[in-house]
């Protein structure tokens, strides 16, 4: 028992696994024994895909590049069984701070499973695990279709969905977690199952606002709208404004009535010369330079001093972030959901942001807000999913984004300051059914990189 236990401590110490009285490394152990149950035998490696950010990024010891929904059974069952300790990737966008695989841990890289297809008249659209927001509008858009999905390329479009799910239409069709009809989930027991409210009811609802708690799903299938070249187009672009404009800017969003077709952001973000601006940026589905000037005359009367905005097709909606998705870097996030947009507090949030984006490789910091009309979500009951944040009319979001990791405190600070700054009530209760579904499908907690919830 002595030696077996020191010999178990030497082993994760030298970063080696423990079997059968024998350390070996966890990439030659998946080689030998997990390799041959997998689809193909090349799937095994020990270069982890490129994150939106290396802050506290989970540094696997192992990536299995899974090919088919067999492959992640295979995977998960190896895992639990053998307790390595595993996280499947789609996007790389969480920025949660719970990541912890360290070498010891496998990183179940999800992106082959991009597949994204429709039913006959595309009122259903099933997307893989491993689809991205821009893989999954590219197919839906050669398919005649529209797919509600996050407004960044980069995020895995299951990854935002299973978290609730925020993108420009959902102004016509509330949250993505609105729109699940069903999904493939391997759970912690190793087993496949599809789910829908009538088989799983408990599993549905949590998996819908929890479900990097819950499982890896392999691929959901969800409502689409077919669509026409006209469907296609909206109106969107950047407003820039003078940093004096500021507090104006903020009363305009707060004073707007957002319908159905209309998305605004605010940016406050370096522009091309590395100068901190005011940037609104409005969206209008199937919107044209008339409508949409009529729909934000109030951010116009203001005196934008340049004007991107446009009519463009589904496909190029998401340009404008694609700054954003830049992989690699520092960017812990901080978020706060809020119901008003006060201009003082925001002349504060400037001041901090400010002071922060001129230290050394700290130019792209940024701070972003997004509003969306709420009347189709808030027409749906907040008991229907575990997505608990149904009423909430403004999100924030403050990116410190550094090159160097000696600002991590001073990044922190930032970031809190900001974000107390805008929370008006903070933590949500907490619902224990989602603790009770939580223990009975992943007992042992299995699922365990994710913002806690037990
Ligand atoms: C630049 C940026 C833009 C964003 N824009 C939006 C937006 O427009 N709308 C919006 O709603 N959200 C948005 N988000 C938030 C985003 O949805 C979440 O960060 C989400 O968790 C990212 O998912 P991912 O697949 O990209 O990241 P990952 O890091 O790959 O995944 C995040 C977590 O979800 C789990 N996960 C991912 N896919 C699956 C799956 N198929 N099955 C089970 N678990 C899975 C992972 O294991 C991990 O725990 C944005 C985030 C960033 C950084
Ligand atoms: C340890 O395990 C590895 C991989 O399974 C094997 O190749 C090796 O021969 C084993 N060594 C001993 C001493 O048993
Ligand atoms: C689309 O097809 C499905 C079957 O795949 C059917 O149930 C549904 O009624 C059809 N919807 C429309 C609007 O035609
Ligand atoms: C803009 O859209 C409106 C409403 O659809 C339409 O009446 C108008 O003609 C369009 N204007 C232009 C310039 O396309
Ligand atoms: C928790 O969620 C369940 C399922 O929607 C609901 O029935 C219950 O009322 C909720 N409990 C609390 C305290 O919100
Ligand atoms: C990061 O910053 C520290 C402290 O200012 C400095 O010593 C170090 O050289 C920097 N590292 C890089 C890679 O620039």
């Amino acid at each position: 028992m002595k030696f077996t236990s020191r010999f178990l401590w030497a082993c994760a110490f030298t970063g080696l696994v423990f079997a059968t009285g024998n350390c070996s490394t966890l990439v030659q152990r998946l080689q030998t024994d997990l390799s041959p149950q997998l689809s193909q035998n090349n799937l095994i490696s020990t270069t982890a895909p490129a994150r939106w950010s290396d802050f506290d990024a989970p540094n696997p010891g192992v990536v299995v590049n899974v090919r088919t929904e067999s492959d992640v059974v295979a995977t998960v069952k190896f895992c639990t069984k053998q307790n390595i300790p595993f996280l499947a990737q789609n996007g790389g966008n969480g920025w949660a701070t719970t990541f912890h695989l360290g070498k010891n841990g496998l990183l179940i890289n999800l992106a082959a499973l991009n597949q994204v297809t429709f039913n006959t008249n595309k009122t259903q659209v099933t997307i893989g695990g491993g689809s991205t927001v821009s893989n999954t509008i590219n197919k839906a858009y050669a398919a005649g279709a529209l797919v509600l999905t996050g407004n960044c390329n980069c995020v895995g479009a299951l990854g935002a969905t299973l978290g609730g799910g925020y993108g420009n239409l959902m102004g016509m069709y509330g949250f993505a977690v609105d729109n699940v009809l069903s999904l493939r989930v391997v759970t912690a027991d190793g087993n496949i199952r599809t789910v829908t409210a009538q088989s799983d009811p408990d599993l549905f609802w949590a998996l819908r606002g929890a479900g990097p708690n819950l499982g890896i799903v392999t691929s959901a299938t969800l409502k689409s709208s077919p669509a026409s070249t006209q469907d296609f187009q909206a109106w969107r672009g950047d407003l820039v404004f003078t940093e004096d404009k500021l507090e104006d800017v903020v009363q305009a969003i707060e004073n707007l009535v957002l319908t159905p077709d209309t998305v605004i952001f605010l940016y406050l973000l370096a522009d091309s010369t590395g100068t901190p601006s005011v940037v609104a940026s409005p969206f209008q589905y199937k919107g044209n330079a008339t409508t949409g000037r009529a729909a934000f005359a109030s951010l116009y009367a203001l005196g934008p001093v340049a004007d991107t905005t446009e009519v463009v097709p589904y496909n190029e909606w998401n340009a404008g972030s694609d700054a954003l998705c830049k992989r690699g870097d520092f960017k812990p996030g901080f978020a706060a959901g809020f119901q008003h947009m006060i201009p003082s507090t925001w002349r504060q949030i400037w001041d901090a942001y400010v002071a922060f984006q001129k230290l050394p490789g700290a130019a792209s910091t940024g701070v972003l807000l997004e509003a969306y009309d709420l009347t189709k979500a808030r027409s749906v009951p907040s008991s229907s999913s575990a997505f608990p944040n149904r009423n909430v009319r403004f999100n924030a979001f403050a990116i410190p984004w550094y090159t160097n990791s000696s600002l991590d405190a001073q990044a922190a600070e930032f970031g809190n300051n900001v974000r107390d700054l805008l929370r008006v009530t903070s933590g949500l209760p907490r619902n224990q059914t989602l603790q009770s579904i939580k223990k009975r499908y992943d007992p042992k907690d299995v699922f365990n990189q994710w913002f806690n919830i037990h």
